[in-house]
């Protein structure tokens, strides 16, 4: 997509104030105050205009201010934004039977988030535990350095103490295992018999930690042989930003339940807990429920961003724009050792560094490539979907040049 933005809008200054007088301090936000974008751009309050490799964490796959996305949104404000669960809309069945065929999946429970997608998976694996005569199965059971979200059940089962810790007790009974270590997690599911085990097909906040294959099919074949319920936190690597729809999918595996959402609305808040057919019973009226999630708005949103997916070669430009960028950090790893591993696939990817990591992020700043650091030391590179050639060729200039700086400082 063209990535032209039109002249800027001279906004009142105490919009482009950088403060947060009344807002609660939960995020360091940085000085840039964002007012519009096109592509794979966003511009300033000031009129500064960055390549946006951060994609709002991992959302704007279809960029900004996508003409098709703008324009179904404006018809379905102009219809009905909100209707409720109590009632169906046209969009409800359309989307749950698109995502039933691109996850393989049997049905669809429309959230509003990532967090309370995985509230929802957990949720119904202990009803369905119970179900099965075995309510004494109530422990989860996750992966170190996993994160799954900030609600009491989703942080429960979030790995890192400093998350943890000022809000215990949270959910007991949860346990956390070694990733990539299929002794340690046999040892776990049969003597914890936990109700789910849940994990990130490539964790992202663990600065973009991918699990090797072999391990996904083990930890499949152990869930199935003990009865626990596996569950794939796809927040963050889902919805095609592998190339795959999900990033399980390219082990060869099916969970009982996936959990999605950040891209998936085009930006609108929406999660969605996929859940395999044995389990698709589960829930039933009154056993769950939420005001928004599944609305129109939103998806109507999604339906737009599956369409882009499947069939108008979204799902190919990922693929071939991930290869341009892995090339292209390839080359730069082989000119400096400092670049001690590249992680991630498709539009998620990871650069470890030595040392360096908060210096070359600073740098891209300044040099205007929006990215961020997770696990310390890795640079998280999440573009739209939408990315050109030549903003991933630019990208990788940017890069260069801000990673000699921070070397050098
Ligand atoms: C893997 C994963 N799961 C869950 C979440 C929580 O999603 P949300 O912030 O939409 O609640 C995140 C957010 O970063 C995530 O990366």
């Amino acid at each position: 997509m063209q990535s032209t933005l039109s002249p800027a809008t001279a906004l009142a200054p105490e919009t482009t104030r950088p403060v947060d007088e009344h807002v609660v301090k939960t995020y360091a936000r940085s000085q840039e105050v964002f007012v519009d974008g096109c592509g794979a751009h966003v511009r300033t309050a000031e009129g500064r205009v960055y390549l946006d490799f951060l994609g709002g964490i991992a959302v704007s796959a279809l960029g900004h201010a996508h003409p098709r996305l703008v324009e179904a949104l404006r018809d379905q404000v102009g219809k009905l934004i909100h209707t409720s669960n109590l009632h169906r809309h046209p969009y409800t069945e359309e989307v749950a039977t698109r995502l039933a065929r691109l996850t393989g999946l049997e049905a669809m429970f429309f959230a509003n988030s990532g967090a309370e997608a995985n509230e929802c998976a957990l949720k119904l694996s202990r009803k369905w535990q119970r179900l099965q005569g075995r309510p004494e199965r109530t422990n989860f059971l996750a992966l170190e350095g996993g994160f799954h979200g900030r609600t009491m059940g989703a942080l429960s089962v979030t790995h890192s103490k400093k998350y943890r810790e000022a809000f215990e007790p949270l959910v007991p009974c949860c346990a956390w295992v070694a990733p990539n270590d299929v002794g340690a997690l046999e040892q776990a599911l049969e003597s914890i018999r936990p109700a789910a085990f849940i994990m990130e097909p490539i964790q992202g906040e663990a600065g973009v930690r991918d699990l090797s294959h072999d391990y996904l099919r083990a930890a499949r074949e152990l869930c199935t042989r003990t009865g626990t319920l596996l569950v794939h936190d796809e927040v963050q690597a889902g919805c095609g930003r592998t190339g795959s729809f999900l990033a399980g999918a390219q082990a060869g595996v099916v969970p009982d339940i996936a959990t999605l959402a950040k891209p998936i609305a085009g930006g609108l808040p929406m999660g969605v807990c996929a859940v395999a057919k044995p389990f698709a019973d589960t829930l039933q009226p009154g056993d769950h429920g939420t005001t928004f999630g599944g609305g129109p708005l939103a998806l109507r949103a999604a339906l737009v961003f599956l369409e882009e997916l499947e069939e108008r070669g979204l799902m190919r430009a990922v693929e071939e724009r991930g290869a341009q960028l892995k090339r292209g950090l390839e080359a730069l790893q082989a000119r400096h050792p400092e670049i001690v591993e590249l992680r991630g696939r498709g539009l998620i990817q990871g650069v470890r560094l030595a040392r360096g990591a908060e210096e070359l992020q600073r740098a891209l700043y300044k040099n205007g490539l929006l990215a961020n650091r997770t696990g310390g030391d890795t640079i998280r590179l999440l573009p739209p979907f939408v990315v050109g050639e030549g903003d991933v060729s630019q990208a990788l200039d940017i890069f260069a040049r801000s990673l000699a700086e921070a070397l050098a400082s």
